[in-house]
């Protein structure tokens, strides 16, 4: 199991102590334009989870490619994820075709934004266009929990050519303000954190039914105990989000819980754990 850091919720270059915690690092998505993102209010603190309209805000393609990546190579010891998004299939081509040109461990296409969302045909039209420019690179597909069915989405990016799956991103939502007024100016954002994990869970489930393919499952981790649950509905990888703002040692911290609740499961190993809540649901389907 790889533990990682979700995108978007880990400034590489400001806290390498903390990226050196995980097994690989994760960019925050690149887009072929550089993106302010939306104007604040962006982060609104709600009772069990955040919700953030940042709007993928990242200094664009060009400048990802001539400094940020570089600057990486030279801070992060670790094997470097990019996250790459995009507004039509082009965009997100054009960036894979310049990333096959580059050393980085994986690719993982952000196909959660908005005008890709919920499209099955829409994500894995994208994926079999990088697929063929990124031949060497393992590609992932990140999906989005509004899906009405993850295991359609999951077979169809499968088809279409991933090596992998990654979910969930957030869930959209709105906060309120004292006197009643939508805090985000953007009024919905994308809802993260603890409230997030049964959604992960029932996400990653219906995934592992659909494919064998790796998953990273994310969603709402905060301890030890959450990395076994994803785990035991069939993630293959885990990836820690918004926890890392309140804690940035969550990942050392979570790594000694795993150990503890592991020992406490019965389980003798995660290989072992791996997938098990699916074969209690076969026990009781036969
Ligand atoms: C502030 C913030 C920024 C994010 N930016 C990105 C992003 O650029 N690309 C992406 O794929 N996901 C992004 N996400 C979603 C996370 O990667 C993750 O899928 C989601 O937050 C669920 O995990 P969590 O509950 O552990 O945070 C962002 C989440 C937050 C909270």
């Amino acid at each position: 199991m790889l533990l990682l850091n979700a995108s978007g919720c880990l400034d590489a270059l400001t806290a390498p102590d903390t990226v050196r915690a995980f097994d690989a690092f994760v960019t925050k998505t690149v887009t072929p334009e550089p993106r302010d993102g939306n104007p604040p209010v962006r982060i609104a603190e709600t009772e069990h989870g955040m919700l953030n309209a940042i709007g993928l805000a990242n200094p664009g393609r060009d400048r990802f490619f001539k400094e940020v990546l570089p600057q990486l190579r030279q801070v992060v010891d670790r094997p470097v994820w990019v996250s790459v998004g995009g507004f039509s299939v082009s965009d997100y081509v054009e960036t894979c075709t310049e990333l096959a040109l580059h050393e980085v461990e994986c690719v993982e296409l952000n196909l959660s934004c908005p005008n890709v969302d919920e499209a099955p045909e829409g994500a894995a039209e994208i994926v079999a266009a990088c697929r063929e420019v990124v031949a060497a690179i393992p590609l992932y597909a990140k999906l989005s929990p509004h899906s009405w069915d993850v295991g359609e989405s999951v077979r169809a990016v499968e088809a279409a050519g991933a090596d992998g799956i990654s979910l969930v991103n957030t869930l959209r939502g709105v906060a309120l303000d004292a006197q009643l007024r939508p805090t985000l100016a953007r009024v919905s954002g994308g809802y993260s954190g603890p409230a997030l994990k049964p959604v992960a869970l029932a996400a990653v489930f219906a995934a592992r039914r659909a494919t064998e393919l790796p998953i990273v499952g994310m969603g709402g981790v905060q301890t030890g105990r959450d990395v076994l649950e994803l785990i035991a509905c069939g993630a293959t990888h885990v990836a820690l989000g918004t926890v890392l703002f309140a804690d940035p040692s969550a990942p050392q911290r979570v790594r000694v819980e795993l150990e503890e609740e592991l020992a406490r499961s019965g389980y003798a190993s995660l290989e072992d754990l791996y997938g098990s809540s699916l074969d209690t649901v076969a026990r009781t389907e036969n």
